[in-house]
Parts: structure tokens; C-alpha cells; sequence
């Protein structure tokens, strides 16, 4: 027995993987809502033998490919994908996302950037009517940590947010180390007044590889409710 929130997770995975089709490169998200879409893919593929090639965006995701028994390719190989399908930390009404919870937003935003389509998958409790409450994830390099988190904290100060804190991402006391080798810092903004003009502002701070916000990039979102309904905006 699944409780509400898997529910609402896994039959918004199962609905997304509906829309791969036989011969399909499709990018595969990261995250707990993406395992269920690995999975339920892995048993079309199964069921149906299907041709289709996975690009990971994360090592994770690429274990539980495996284990799922899809076939998995690089982006190089793949060169261009038709679609991917990932979670994501929160969604407005335009589609802009927040992401970067599991660490994974720098692969994410280049393997969707890359896909003809963008299905984000959630659980109805990611829609927000201002992003921001969720911290917004960089990707920043290890050279000069401290400096490039002063450099992005004065930054915030002149944007329109209602906070400004940069908290290094740890875990165990280490700081945490993404799958470029690189650090998270999260940003505690509560409110994000204007998401573009944010993103392009951050990715000038030198030391930032990326931001975890994904504007114009997704095209559909699919939430599912704990009662089994589900939802779809594009
Ligand atoms: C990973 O870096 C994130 O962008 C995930 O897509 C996001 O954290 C969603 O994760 P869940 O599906 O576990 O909520």
C-alpha cells in the first residue's frame, strides 16, 4: 500500500512514460518521482519491445536504468533526444521550474535543453503561485568556494527576493559533491520576483556552472493527487 504522495509520484510517472514511442532517445530524470518513471519504462520496454535509448542524468539514475533493464547511451551517443522526462522541486503556472533537490541540475538542465520535449513529473504539492520557497540550487566550483558565494550573496541583495541567505550544501559535515565534482550551494530567496532576470544574473557570478532554474525548457507537467487523480499543464 503506497502512501499519498508515492501514489500521487508513480501515476505521474506511469502517465508520462505513455508518451515514449518506439525508437525514442529519451533523457531520464533524477530523484524519487524519476525512479518510478525508470521503472515503469523499464517494464514497457519489457512488455512491449521496445527500441529506445535512456541518457541518464545522474550516476543514480543510470544504476536504476540498468537495473530496469533499459539500455543507456551517453548524450554524446545520443546526440539528441526526443524527449526526457524528470522531476522536479517546484512549478509555476508559466512551467518554470525550480530543481536541483537531489544535486543533479546541471546534467538535468543539459540533457532537457537538449530533447525536442520536456515532461516534468510531480506531485501535486510542487505547484507553487511564486517560486522560491524551495532554495534555488547553484552548481559552483570548488576553486574559491567562499569567494563565489560572498560574489552571489552581495548579488542577491540588489535582485528582487526576500531573502539572500547562500547556504553550502553538506552532508556527513563534507560539503556535498556532485556527479561533476563541483558543490551546491542553496539560495533561501522565500520569493523570486522576476526568475529570469535571477538565472542570467547568477550564471555571470564567475564560479557558477549553473542555476536550478528551468525556464522555458519544460513543456508539459504532469501532477499526480494522492486520490489518483492527475493533472496536466502545458
Ligand atoms: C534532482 O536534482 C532534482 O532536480 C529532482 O528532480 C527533484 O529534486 C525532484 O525530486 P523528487 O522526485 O524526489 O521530489
Amino acid at each position: 500500500e503506497l502512501s499519498p504522495i508515492d501514489t500521487a509520484k508513480s501515476i505521474a510517472a506511469k502517465y508520462a512514460v505513455q508518451f515514449v514511442e518506439d525508437g525514442m532517445r529519451v533523457g531520464l530524470g533524477t530523484g524519487s518521482t524519476s525512479a518510478w518513471m525508470v521503472r515503469y519504462l523499464g517494464e514497457r520496454v519489457q512488455q512491449e519491445g521496445l527500441n529506445i535509448v535512456g541518457v541518464p542524468t545522474s550516476r543514480r539514475t543510470a544504476v536504476l536504468a540498468q537495473e530496469a533493464g533499459l539500455r543507456i547511451a551517453t548524450l554524446d551517443e545520443a546526440k539528441w533526444l526526443d524527449i526526457t522526462i524528470d522531476g522536479t522541486d517546484e512549478y509555476d503556472a508559466e512551467l518554470t521550474l525550480i530543481k536541483g533537490g537531489g544535486g543533479a541540475l546541471l546534467h538535468e538542465k543539459i540533457v532537457a535543453s537538449a530533447s525536442d520535449r520536456m515532461i516534468v513529473i510531480a506531485d501535486h504539492s510542487k505547484s507553487v503561485a511564486h517560486l522560491g520557497a524551495f532554495p534555488l540550487p547553484i552548481e559552483v566550483i570548488p576553486f574559491g568556494l567562499q569567494t563565489t558565494r560572498a560574489m552571489v550573496e552581495a548579488m542577491l541583495d540588489g535582485m528582487d527576493v526576500l531573502g539572500w541567505e547562500a547556504v553550502l550544501r553538506t552532508i556527513d559535515d563534507q560539503p556535498f559533491v556532485t556527479d561533476q565534482g563541483n558543490h551546491i550551494i542553496d539560495l533561501h530567496l522565500k520569493r523570486i520576483g522576476d526568475p529570469r532576470h535571477l538565472a542570467l544574473a547568477l550564471n555571470q557570478v564567475p564560479g557558477v556552472v549553473e542555476n536550478g532554474l528551468f525556464i522555458d525548457i519544460c513543456d508539459m507537467v504532469i501532477s499526480g493527487h494522492g486520490d489518483g487523480r492527475i493533472e496536466v499543464t502545458d
